[in-house]
């Protein structure tokens, strides 16, 4: 029988995080063939993911300019998504979570009357303009998608309240899947800076702040708010990768360029980020993605945001939203470095994204929709 032809497009950091290991796992199946598209919406961030995981894309759209504007982006995207269609003729296409590629590639898929798989489904927080333009891209992508992979149980409640109800997956998160594979006991990093961090005798916070949505008033208050808990904790090191975006790069070095006990770096690799997260005290972060890896991990997580879509580590204990205003965030993140109680009360690893099987959940849910398997059982947290 010919193989299905099962095509990945991701364009950005974490889509690649999250997508590498099913690239793989579909590679591995005997009646599919893995093709991979990448839009490069990231450049370096992008070709980072892909040497860490060792992952050859089959088309590059290569479209990333600076201080891309959401409408350059989806544009080229979908006039470059027709000539790889054309070219790689694919039966299926799979998009990941909430990115302007993941709105472009399955829009670009309906265009060509190819079936979609949201890999990442049915994430809300019913506020169209937070995160933006996240939660607008994946409820339009809900809406072209024919299969649903939700990570959690309560992602396929989310479909199940706007009426959709079949062919919806409960998978985990590929993220954990990931997480698997990077994290090492005697992980040496490349950036040597961070083998001689004191994660012993000090209180070493991981940072990260990319989000549009905070751009302006609420980065300025976020980056104010950790140059205040840096220079008011002498036992604190903050880490800090920076994010490439023009915007993020200024604003931090404006901020946190000239504190002794911050550590601002280059966007670090995924094995190197994963394995600092396993090893730092606390993460402050408006990221999606260490929202999901750091519970795993046993690591507390200060939100700095007002909302999230990722509710389910909330509930476990183990994540706080911080907001994006200066003085809560000091306080939140005081409680957690001064008293022992309140940090041991957040600092327990939790699961609720995902057992590290993901990935064969979903590959088995492609192949039974093509006839030639039988349905995955759902994720249970
Ligand atoms: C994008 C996603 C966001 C996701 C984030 C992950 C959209 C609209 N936003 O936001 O959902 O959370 O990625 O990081 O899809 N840049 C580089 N090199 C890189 C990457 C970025 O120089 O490897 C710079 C460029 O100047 C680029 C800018 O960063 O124009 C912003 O990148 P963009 O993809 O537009 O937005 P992100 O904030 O990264
Ligand atoms: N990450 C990384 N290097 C960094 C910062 C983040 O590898 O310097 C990883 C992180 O571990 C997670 C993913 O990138 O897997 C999250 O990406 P990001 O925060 O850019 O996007 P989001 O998840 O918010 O969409």
């Amino acid at each position: 029988m010919e193989k299905k032809r099962i095509m990945s497009v991701f364009g950005t950091r974490p889509e690649a995080i999250k997508m590498a290991p099913l690239v793989k796992e579909l590679a591995a199946r005997e009646g599919l063939a893995s093709i991979c598209c990448v839009t490069a919406q990231h450049r370096e961030m992008l070709d980072s993911v892909l040497e860490v995981f060792d992952v050859k894309p089959d088309w590059d759209l290569d479209i990333m300019t600076p201080r891309q504007t959401l409408s350059t982006i989806t544009s080229k995207c979908l006039v470059g998504m027709d000539e790889a269609i054309d070219a790689l003729k694919p039966d299926m296409i799979l998009v990941h979570g909430d990115t302007s590629t993941t709105f472009a590639g399955a829009l670009s898929a309906f265009y060509h009357q190819v079936p979609v798989g949201h890999v990442e489904a049915g994430l809300r927080t019913y506020d169209k303009y937070s995160p933006y333009p996240e939660e607008m891209n994946r409820k339009l992508v809900t809406a072209i998608a024919d299969l649903y992979f939700c990570p959690t149980e309560n992602n396929r409640e989310n479909l199940r309240r706007e009426g959709i109800t079949e062919n919806v997956f409960v998978t985990g998160n590929t993220v954990i899947d990931a997480l698997r594979t990077t994290v090492r006991e005697n992980f040496v990093f490349a950036t040597e800076a961070l083998n001689r961090l004191p994660y012993e005798s000090k209180k070493v916070v991981l940072v990260t702040c990319h989000r549009r949505e905070n751009y302006g008033q609420p980065m300025e208050d976020i980056m104010s708010a950790l140059a205040h808990i840096a220079r008011t904790h002498e036992d604190v090191v903050l880490v800090y990768p920076v994010h490439l975006s023009p915007v993020v790069q200024e604003c931090a070095r404006r901020y946190l360029g000239d504190i002794p006990n911050v550590l601002l770096t280059a966007p670090l690799s995924a094995d190197e980020m994963h394995n600092l997260m396993a090893r730092c005290y606390l993460v402050l972060t408006d990221s999606g993605g260490l929202q999901e890896e750091a519970p795993a991990l046993g690591k507390p997580v200060l939100v700095l945001r007002r909302e999230t879509e990722r509710p389910e580590a909330v509930t476990a204990g183990t994540v706080k939203l911080a907001g994006v205003a200066r003085d809560g965030i000091v306080s939140m993140a005081r409680q957690l470095i001064t008293d022992p109680a309140a940090y041991a009360a957040m600092a327990h690893a939790v699961n609720p994204y995902g057992d590290g099987s993901a990935c064969r959940r979903i590959a088995d849910a492609i192949l039974w929709r093509f006839g030639m398997g039988a349905r995955p059982e759902d994720f249970q947290a």
